[in-house]
């Protein structure tokens, strides 16, 4: 049986942004993907970065930049965030109308394309699109910030999830509050890519990528 490859994703909101440049460069380079947090202030009670941030990132980096869309109408701007060197693109299922007809649009463009669940959407909701989808981002936080505790009862999604493995190809992605402890439970409950910001950035990042791996 083929190892399963567990991605740690740093999400930005967390790097040190005053020397941006230096901040992406200490980033262990066994790390592929970096998580983007766009908040809009409407679908969240916050506000963080558009699209002029992540080319900036684009412009450090050549890794994928995994854009997780907390706004209100992802249709109306995803392609600036694709313009702006997007890898990839999640959004909330609730802020679309026809989830099959943005999915198709961002696939069109060579995106990857993810439905992020919220920790009260029920999971049942990404069914009918697991087969058109490359993941799911699993809220393990309510979306907003950066630092909160990780909610127990999200994991048993996960769970469910890997039993549609077998007749779809999709990653899981889980995010918000991922530690040591969490972060190991999320790997052991079948996740995929484990999205970390707050405990990943406190110190040094490959002794807590290793700690989140190993527990
Ligand atoms: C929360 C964001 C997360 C967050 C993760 O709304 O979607 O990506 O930045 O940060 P930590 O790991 O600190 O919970
Ligand atoms: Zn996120």
């Amino acid at each position: 049986m083929k190892e399963k490859k567990i991605e740690i994703i740093p999400s930005l909101l967390s790097i040190d942004l005053k020397d941006l440049k230096k901040s992406i460069k200490t980033i262990p380079e066994k790390i592929k993907y970096l998580h983007l947090d766009v908040m809009d202030g409407h679908f969240v009670d916050n506000i963080t970065f558009g699209p002029f941030f992540v080319k900036t990132i684009r412009e450090l980096t050549d890794r994928f930049l995994d854009v997780h869309l907390m706004i209100s109408e992802p249709e109306k701007y995803y392609k600036r965030f694709i313009e702006s060197g997007a890898t990839h693109i999640s959004f909330h299922i609730e802020t679309v109308g026809d989830p099959l007809k943005f999915i198709r649009k961002v696939k069109n463009e060579g995106l990857f394309c993810g439905i992020a669940l919220n920790p009260e959407t029920p999971v049942e909701n990404v069914f009918p699109f697991l087969k058109n989808i490359d993941y799911v981002l699993v809220m393990s936080v309510h979306p907003g910030f950066a630092g909160q505790r990780f909610l127990n009862y999200t994991l048993k999604k996960i769970k469910i999830l890997q039993n549609h493995k077998n007749m779809n190809d999709f990653k899981i992605e889980i995010d918000g509050g991922i530690n040591h402890i969490t972060g190991k439970k999320a790997i052991e409950y079948g996740a995929d890519w484990i999205v970390s910001g707050s405990f990943l950035f406190s110190g040094d990042i490959k002794q807590n990528m290793k700690r989140i791996l190993n527990g």
